[in-house]
C-alpha cells in the first residue's frame, strides 16, 4: 500500500514553491499526495515567522497535528519553514510528538531524513543556513494540470531592513543561474503551464555572475521572454532602492511581461523610511512610480505597508496616507508592526501602543478600500485579456486574471484552462471584475 503525505503551506510565495519543491521530492519516494491530513502516514507543516500573527497560527496548527498523531501513533510529523529556520531544536524540545524539523535550505535532506526516522527512530533537527539549496526541477508531470506556477530565481535578502526576519531565516542572497532558470521554465511550459512568477526577496538584484549589463535581472527577463509557448511572465518582489530604468522600460519593451509590479513603500514618511534602513526617500518612490506610469499608463502597481513601527508619530502615519492616496495603489496589503525577536527594530523605542496600531490600521484599510474599487471601476466598458485558470467556485464560470492581476469573471461554455481570452468588464467590486466573453 502507498504512503500519503500532506503538506500544510503558511506563509508567502517562495514557501509555496519549497512544498512543490519538497512535493516533487517525496513523490520520486513513492509517496502521493493527499489534501486530507487525516489520511496521511507523513505531515509538514511549512511556517512563516514574518509576523507574530503567522507564527501563532502555525503552533496552534501544528499542536492540532499532534492531537491527531496521538490517535495515529504511526504518523510522522515534521516542521519546516521559517520557524523551523529560526526556532530549530528549541521546537522539538516544545512540541513532544514532533518527529522532525528542517531549515529552509534542507529540502533535500527529508528523504534521508524518512529512512533514519524509520531505522532507529529518534528525532531529526536539520537547520544549516549556509547550505547552497538546490531547487526545484520541474519534475515531469508534476505541473500538468496547472496554468501558472512559480521560478525562484534568487534566495535570501542582504538588506536587512530593521523590521524584518527574512534575513535570518533565509540567509543571504544567492541567485540561479540562468540556464537553470530557462531550463526550469521550459520544462514547465511542456507540462502546459502559460505564466511563470519569478521569485526573489528581492529580484531587482538579481545577479548571474557576469557583469551587471548581461547578468542582471532585465536581462533575465528578456532571455525568458523568448521562450516559445510561456504567454505570460510576472515577478515579485522589487525593491524600490534597485528599481533600475532599464527594468522599467522592460514593461514597454516585453511583450510577455504583465503590467503589474509589487512595489512595497513600507511608510510614505522618510524619518521612519530611515530608521526602518530602507534606503530609499518618499520623493524617490513617487518618483519611480512616475517613472513606471509614464513608460506605461496601465500598469497596476501594488505595494506593502506597516504602520505603527517604533517612533511612528501620528505625523508620521499622516505622510503614509498622503502617499497612498497620491499613488492610488491597485491594491494595498497593510499590515500592525510586529517585533521581531534579533531585529534591530524589536530593540527600538517608543513602540506605537497596540490599539493605536489598530486603529491607524483601520483608518489606511479604509481609505485604501475606496481606491481599489475606484479603480476597478474605472475598467467597466473596457476590453481586458484574461487568462483563463478554471471554472470559479460558484456556479459555471470561468475565471482568470488580467496582465494587471485583477481576478475576472465571466461565462463561457467553451474556452479551457491555458487560454488567453477577451473580456469586457461589465461590473466591478472590491476583490474582483466581471465581463461578458468577446473571443
Ligand atoms: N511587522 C509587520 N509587518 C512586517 N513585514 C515584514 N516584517 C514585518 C514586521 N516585523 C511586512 C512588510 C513586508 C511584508 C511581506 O510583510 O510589509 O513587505
Ligand atoms: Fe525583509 Fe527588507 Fe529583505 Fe524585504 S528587502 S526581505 S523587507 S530585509
Amino acid at each position: 500500500m502507498s504512503r500519503h503525505y500532506h503538506i500544510a503551506t503558511m506563509g508567502c510565495q517562495m514557501n509555496e514553491y519549497d512544498s512543490d519543491h519538497l512535493g516533487q521530492l517525496l513523490q520520486a519516494e513513492d509517496f502521493k499526495p493527499t489534501e486530507d491530513p487525516h489520511r496521511a502516514d507523513l505531515i509538514l507543516i511549512n511556517t512563516c515567522t514574518v509576523r507574530d500573527k503567522a507564527e501563532q497560527k502555525a503552533y496552534s496548527l501544528l499542536g492540532r497535528m499532534i492531537g491527531l498523531k496521538k490517535r495515529k501513533p504511526g504518523l510522522v510529523l515534521g516542521i519546516m519553514g521559517c520557524i523551523a529556520q529560526q526556532k530549530g531544536s528549541a521546537l522539538i524540545e516544545r512540541f513532544p510528538g514532533l518527529d522532525f524539523v528542517i531549515g529552509t535550505k534542507e529540502l533535500e535532506t527529508v528523504p534521508r531524513i524518512l529512512e533514519k526516522l524509520t531505522r532507529e527512530g529518534g528525532r531529526v533537527v536539520a537547520a544549516d543556513l549556509t547550505k547552497r539549496s538546490m531547487f526545484s526541477s520541474a519534475n515531469p508531470g508534476y505541473f500538468k494540470d496547472r496554468v501558472k506556477s512559480f521560478v525562484t530565481i534568487m534566495e535570501g535578502c542582504n538588506n536587512f531592513c530593521s523590521y524584518c526576519i527574512v534575513p535570518y531565516v533565509r540567509g543571504r542572497e544567492v541567485s540561479r543561474l540562468p540556464e537553470e532558470i530557462i531550463k526550469e521554465t521550459e520544462k514547465l511550459v511542456e507540462q502546459g503551464v502559460k505564466e511563470v512568477t519569478l521569485l526573489g526577496q528581492n529580484v531587482n538584484s538579481y545577479r548571474s555572475g557576469e557583469s551587471q549589463a548581461e547578468g542582471g535581472f532585465p536581462s533575465l527577463l528578456r532571455k525568458l521572454n523568448n521562450i516559445e509557448g510561456l504567454l505570460r511572465i510576472r515577478f515579485t518582489t522589487s525593491h524600490p532602492k534597485d528599481l533600475s530604468d532599464d527594468l522599467i522600460h522592460c514593461f514597454k519593451d516585453l511583450e510577455k511581461l504583465c503590467g503589474h509590479i509589487h512595489l512595497p513603500l513600507q511608510s510614505g514618511s522618510n524619518h521612519v523610511l530611515k530608521s526602518m534602513k530602507r534606503g530609499y526617500t518618499r520623493e524617490h518612490y513617487l518618483e519611480l512610480v512616475e517613472n513606471l506610469r509614464r513608460v506605461n499608463p496601465d500598469v497596476a502597481i501594488t505595494s506593502d505597508v506597516i504602520v505603527g513601527f517604533p517612533g511612528e508619530k501620528g505625523g508620521d502615519f499622516e505622510l503614509t496616507l498622503d502617499v497612498v492616496k497620491k499613488i492610488g495603489f491597485d491594491n494595498l496589503y497593510s499590515f500592525k508592526y510586529s517585533d521581531r525577536e534579533g531585529t534591530l527594530a524589536s530593540a527600538m523605542e517608543p513602540k506605537v501602543p497596540s490599539h493605536e496600531r489598530a486603529c491607524r490600521l483601520q483608518t489606511l484599510q479604509q481609505l485604501q478600500k475606496g481606491i481599489t474599487l475606484h479603480k476597478n471601476r474605472k475598467l467597466v466598458g473596457r476590453r481586458v485579456e484574461v487568462l483563463v485558470e478554471g471554472r470559479s467556485k460558484k456556479g459555471n464560470e470561468l475565471t482568470g486574471r488580467t496582465g494587471s492581476n485583477k481576478v475576472v469573471n465571466f461565462d463561457c461554455e467553451s474556452e479551457l484552462p491555458g487560454d488567453l481570452v477577451q473580456v469586457r468588464i461589465e461590473n466591478a467590486y472590491a476583490n474582483s471584475l466581471r465581463g461578458e466573453f468577446v473571443h
